[in-house]
């Protein structure tokens, strides 16, 4: 049976509306908020061999990739295990360092994707440990895997992925706690605080949904013709700008880049001037000064620009008219929040460009041949 709009446009809109429950319904059951304690039962793998990994491989495509990289953060600060991220299609030719002691955690919305599946296979062959994020129960990775955490998002129907995406960053950040507990890295009081969050976040989404997509729908009119666009944050933030590059190029057309803020004037600070817009992640956190350098730089060169940052950061509106107010939550959960502009930011382009939002040309949702 065909999956009903619910009274929205597209799917897309619906899927991005859905993302609070995607969220609590990935860490239902699996933290408990007394004793701090994250259950993953679906690992089969044992602790013990878990406990012995000693550096893990991410490996995913497309948005699934933009997941593993915010997820090399969270793992390297709070279960202190080297991370490395890979594109599948990469992964799976190139010469891997791999034995029993590393984990090769493949990322994957469909549990599908051809070059995902051909990674996994090829690590399990050289004697990774394997397990799979996925949000497609009994697909062919999670046959494969050693184990799966799944993502509770429900169908996903736009081929530009949102809630999984969410969904994803959901579970990564509860599969970190699940590290730092088996390995005590951090204090029992502490990954309870961090599930705490983590299950707030939903709440926050919530709200701040309706909110920002009034303010984009108006926003957008005097950038729905630009050429390019330019997407910029720092840390955890950087691989959201690519995921806001990746839907807006994904349903718009627009050529979009992402980039990290810090590296801009490597390079993309030469295309800059009074046509350019330039969105940029700038919450108030550890790198927010940082950011601020950078922004400044573009101002210099007449960019036009869009500032998503914490209410109450009177700053960016000295810097820009464009500001949108995000409220203010753990540093380490930001990727959560953030996305939520740039995928309605593209959303309300594509549409305003006439373009099929939810079906857009030469794009499949799920990629089973190389
Ligand atoms: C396709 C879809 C993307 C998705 C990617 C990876 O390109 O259009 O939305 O991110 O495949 O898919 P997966 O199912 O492995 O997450």
């Amino acid at each position: 049976a065909m999956a009903e709009k619910a009274g929205y446009k597209h799917f897309m809109l619906k899927e991005i509306f859905e993302q609070p429950q995607a969220i609590t319904n990935t860490v239902r059951g699996r933290i408990n908020l007394e004793t701090g304690e994250v259950v993953l039962p679906e690992i089969t793998l044992g602790e013990e061999d878990l406990r012995a990994i000693e550096r893990i491989y991410l490996v995913a495509c497309g948005t699934s990739w933009h997941a593993a990289l915010v997820a090399k953060y969270w793992i390297e600060k709070y279960a202190a295990i080297p991370v490395e991220v890979d594109i599948a299609s990469e992964f799976r030719y190139r010469s891997l360092l791999v034995n029993e002691r590393v984990l090769t955690l493949a990322i994957s919305q469909s549990g599908e994707t051809a070059d995902t599946l051909a990674g996994i296979r090829r690590a399990a062959r050289l004697g990774s440990k394997v397990i799979t994020i996925c949000n497609v129960v009994g697909s062919t990775m999670t046959r494969e895997a050693d184990g799966t955490i799944y993502t509770h998002a429900g169908p996903e129907i736009g081929v530009a992925s949102t809630k999984a995406f969410i969904a994803q960053l959901a579970a990564l950040f509860l599969f970190t706690l699940y590290l730092s507990q088996l390995k005590r890295s951090i204090p029992v009081e502490h990954r309870r605080r961090l599930g705490q969050h983590l299950i707030d976040s939903a709440r926050v989404v919530q709200e701040l949904l309706p909110k920002i997509r009034e303010q984009i729908g108006t926003m957008i009119e005097s950038f729905y013709q630009c050429r390019d666009f330019l997407f910029v944050g720092r840390g955890l933030n950087y691989p959201i700008a690519l995921e806001g590059a990746l839907k807006l190029k994904e349903i718009s057309y627009i050529h979009a880049e992402g980039y990290a803020a810090g590296e801009l004037k490597h390079g993309p600070i030469a295309l800059i001037d009074k046509d350019m817009p330039v969105l940029a992640i700038t919450p108030k956190d550890s790198v927010y000064q940082k950011t601020i350098s950078n922004i400044e730089e573009i101002k210099a060169r007449q960019g036009r620009l869009i500032l998503i940052g914490t209410e109450g950061d009177t700053q960016l509106e000295k810097i820009t008219e464009d500001v949108i107010y995000l409220p203010a939550v753990h540093e380490d959960l930001n990727p959560i929040i953030y996305t939520i502009p740039a995928q309605l930011l593209s959303y309300e382009i594509a549409v305003r460009r006439g373009c099929d939002v939810d079906q857009p040309r030469n794009l499949a949702k799920s990629v089973t041949v190389e």
